[in-house]
């Protein structure tokens, strides 16, 4: 069983993440950290409260991530994609004042001195929170087993701009850090995650097993999730569960993806470029190891993230 600490800016994606986490056996998920990115902060924590509190783990804490990003500046939300709320056409029903009960960083600070050498985090929103917890504590943070990121665009087009990632391009100062700082880092980039396709027969498949009330909002948000993306790229065969290929790679299912191991840096300096994920893939390099050497996941087996995400989100009764 596998020690979790997610961290996430609670859209659809990292929902359908979450919802798998909750699901499945082998994730014992400690704690999630919730900042802002596809949606404000407050609304990326009172969605996972939501969410928890309709799959009845109400004492899985939900740590207060950042507000924006670590230049300052104003982030930009994406309503268009996950909906004013973050969850497509779920008003979630938790009233403000419940905000009021925000942990801190304490307490994630506290998991992983319970926890030495045993939690894996997951970080599916922008870098933010995560760089501020190593900034703040980077004896406490030296504590964690492994780090897995979804973000970055590695020779592949970005899907906030041409050449950036919306992770990466929410906090590229934040990104370039983690991709340059921390050890046993596992990136998940667009290239791979865009391969992560549920297609609607699928949906629907998960939709006809749907249980419990936290699986019923499955088929709602990714119908919502679905025709959002037809807009966008008309044809496309379904929608990329961008995190939860980031959190099944941090569960090391054979054969679901491949690895090449370089040092990556990302663009941060205010340009056109501001996101793009650099790494040397030229022809003749190979492998790095060492201090700033990161994994970075190149392919995913579809027919095999399918069967996976069945075996947890539609299981026989
Ligand atoms: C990433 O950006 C967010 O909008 C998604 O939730 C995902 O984490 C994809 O680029
Ligand atoms: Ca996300």
């Amino acid at each position: 069983m596998k020690k979790v600490i997610l961290f996430a800016d609670t859209g659809i994606d990292d929902a359908i993440a979450l919802i798998y986490a909750l699901n499945n056996p082998q994730i014992d998920l400690l704690g999630v950290v919730s900042g802002y990115g596809n949606i404000e902060r407050e609304k990326a924590y009172r969605n996972v409260e939501y969410l928890l509190e309709l799959a009845g783990w109400t004492d899985i804490p939900v740590i207060s991530g950042a507000t924006r990003p670590l230049n300052g500046e104003d982030p930009v939300f994406f309503p268009n994609i996950h909906g004013v709320e973050g969850l497509g056409p779920i008003q979630p029903p938790i009233p403000e004042e419940r905000y009021a009960n925000r942990t801190n960083f304490r307490k994630l600070f506290r998991l992983i001195k319970k926890n030495p050498g045993e939690i894996t985090i997951v970080n599916v929103g922008r870098c933010t929170s995560l760089a501020m917890a190593w900034y703040l504590s980077p004896e406490v943070m030296g504590d964690v087993k492994e780090t897995f990121v979804m973000g970055g665009a590695f020779l592949v087009p970005g899907n906030a701009t041409e050449v950036a990632e919306a992770n990466f391009f929410g906090d590229a100062t934040a990104a370039n850090f983690i991709c340059q700082n921390v050890a046993s880092l596992t990136i998940i980039p667009l290239n791979v995650t865009r391969e992560a396709l549920l297609t609607p027969n699928e949906v629907d498949f998960i939709a006809a097993r749907a249980n419990t009330r936290l699986e019923k909002i499955i088929d709602p948000i990714l119908d919502f999730y679905y025709e959002v993306y037809q807009e966008q790229e008309p044809g496309i065969e379904g929608t990329p569960q961008h995190d939860l290929a980031a959190l099944m790679a941090a569960l090391d299912l054979p054969g679901l993806f491949t690895y090449k191991k370089r040092k990556v840096r990302v663009q941060h300096e205010e340009s056109y470029a501001n996101g793009l994920s650099i790494a040397d893939f030229r022809p003749g390099t190979t492998n790095c190891s060492g201090e700033g050497c990161s994994r970075i996941a190149m392919e995913l087996d579809r027919t095999e993230f399918v069967k996976q995400v069945m075996k947890v989100l539609a299981k026989k009764r």
